[in-house]
């Protein structure tokens, strides 16, 4: 039986934030089912609760509650009545997320000129509440958690699509603290080569749907962004190499400055000095379960690089990844998940991709196709997964292998 429904608030890049979604509730074998689907908005029904703290690319997750084919302040009301603790201060604000936007302003104004009119009739009965507003339309997950809306308080997601209207309440929200602290806390940084965000490096990891206990294995892993994230994900063997000695030694540094902080978590962490394209063949014995890696992606770019200058670096990296998944081939077995990053190049309104089907023996790793993944799941036009942002030249598209 579906009968619970469920929103998620996707982040950035919502193409990623969605197979992710979908990768999460397979491997925990979930049935999920569209309800909707628009911008940053994802509305489901699931068989059973989803562990939302799991994921890198979404931002705030929490029931759906009946729509209805117009705005209604008494079924507002209603919901938030229902969330009160008596004799307890009740914080509850509101986040609005319709496929059009100019609709928001007016349900906007009528929602908070109906709150603050509620909130008096509350204070007459001697319940205090407060409103918490922002300038922007939606609460950010700052907000929502700095202001006690998820315990004692409420943030009321008020949807539109296509004029229907739904009603959702925030159960959890992105644990932001946690992962600026692995972003910016840790002891070890290179700003140089450049760092995967953490939750980037989770996502991955969750696209690879490895079971705990199997080893994982980056071996490109510069400061150690994606082991560091394993690490906090509970896996129980992780294993990183890089060709660089200061890449060795910073990894280390930050592995065990979190370990520091989280004597709890168990697991055996391995990093040594490789070089990506001739690995040992002993690493074999390791049974590695998944290869989760941001490899090199070229240099760092000062200024905007031409057309030509980019083909260049293009080529050089090619043959770094061949030679890369020739000797990847060496230690792996069928059945082994590799998740890459792969360099994408923006070039004013050019798009430039590094990756080419043909360059990879697709008789050996074969790609997983997320656009059809979609397409099964009811979401159809989808078939780029990059993370990137307008201003950055590097993009990172992030594809997903299985050894055949
Ligand atoms: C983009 S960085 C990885 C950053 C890492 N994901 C992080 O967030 O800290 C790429 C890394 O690949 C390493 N590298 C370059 N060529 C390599 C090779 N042939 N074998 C192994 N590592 C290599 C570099 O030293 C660098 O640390």
């Amino acid at each position: 039986m579906m009968n619970n429904k469920y929103f998620f608030i996707l982040g950035n890049n919502p193409a990623l934030s969605l197979i992710e979604i979908l990768a999460v509730a397979q491997q925990q074998q979930i049935m999920i089912k569209l309800i909707d689907y628009f911008d940053y908005v994802l509305l489901v029904q699931m068989d059973q609760e989803f562990d939302f703290s799991i994921l890198g690319g979404s931002i705030k997750f929490g029931t759906l509650l009946d729509g209805s084919e117009q705005y209604d302040w008494s079924i507002v009301e209603s919901i938030l009545q229902r969330q009160i603790i008596e004799n307890q201060k009740f914080n509850f604000g509101f986040s609005y997320y319709f496929d059009e936007q100019k609709k928001i302003k007016q349900w906007q104004k009528e929602c908070e000129k109906n709150s603050l009119h509620w909130k008096k009739l509350l204070a007459q009965q001697g319940q205090s509440a407060r409103l918490v507003s922002s300038r922007e339309t939606e609460l950010s997950s700052i907000i929502v958690s700095k202001e006690k809306l998820l315990i004692g308080g409420c943030e009321l997601l008020l949807i539109c699509r296509k004029n229907k209207f739904y009603y959702g309440i925030t159960k959890q929200v992105q644990d932001w603290r946690d992962f600026g602290q692995r972003d910016y806390g840790k002891p070890q940084v290179d700003a140089t080569s450049g760092m995967l965000p953490p939750k980037l490096a989770r996502l991955m990891i969750n696209l690879a749907q490895l079971p705990k206990e199997q080893a994982l294995f980056d071996p490109f892993c510069g400061s150690g962004v994606l082991l560091l994230e394993a690490m906090t994900m509970g896996y129980q063997k992780i294993l990183g190499s890089d060709i660089s000695q200061k890449a060795v030694t910073d990894s280390k540094k930050n592995y065990q400055w979190y370990q520091q902080q989280h004597p709890e978590l168990q697991c055996q962490v391995q990093i040594n000095s490789t070089d990506a394209t001739t690995l040992p063949k002993e690493l074999v014995s390791e049974k590695i379960g998944a290869v989760v890696t941001e490899p090199y992606l070229g240099p760092a770019w000062k200024t905007r690089p031409t057309f030509s200058r980019i083909q260049q670096v293009q080529k050089e990296l090619q043959n770094l990844y061949c030679a890369f998944f020739s000797s990847l081939n060496q230690i792996t077995l069928p059945g082994t998940k590799l998740v890459m990053v792969w360099p994408v190049f923006r070039l004013g309104q050019q798009i430039l991709l590094t990756y080419q089907p043909h360059l990879i023996n697709n008789r050996q790793w074969q790609v997983v196709d997320y656009s059809q993944e979609l397409n099964n799941f009811g979401i159809f036009g989808i078939s780029n997964f990059i993370y990137s942002r307008p201003d950055q030249v590097v993009g990172r598209q992030i594809i997903t292998f299985c050894k055949q």
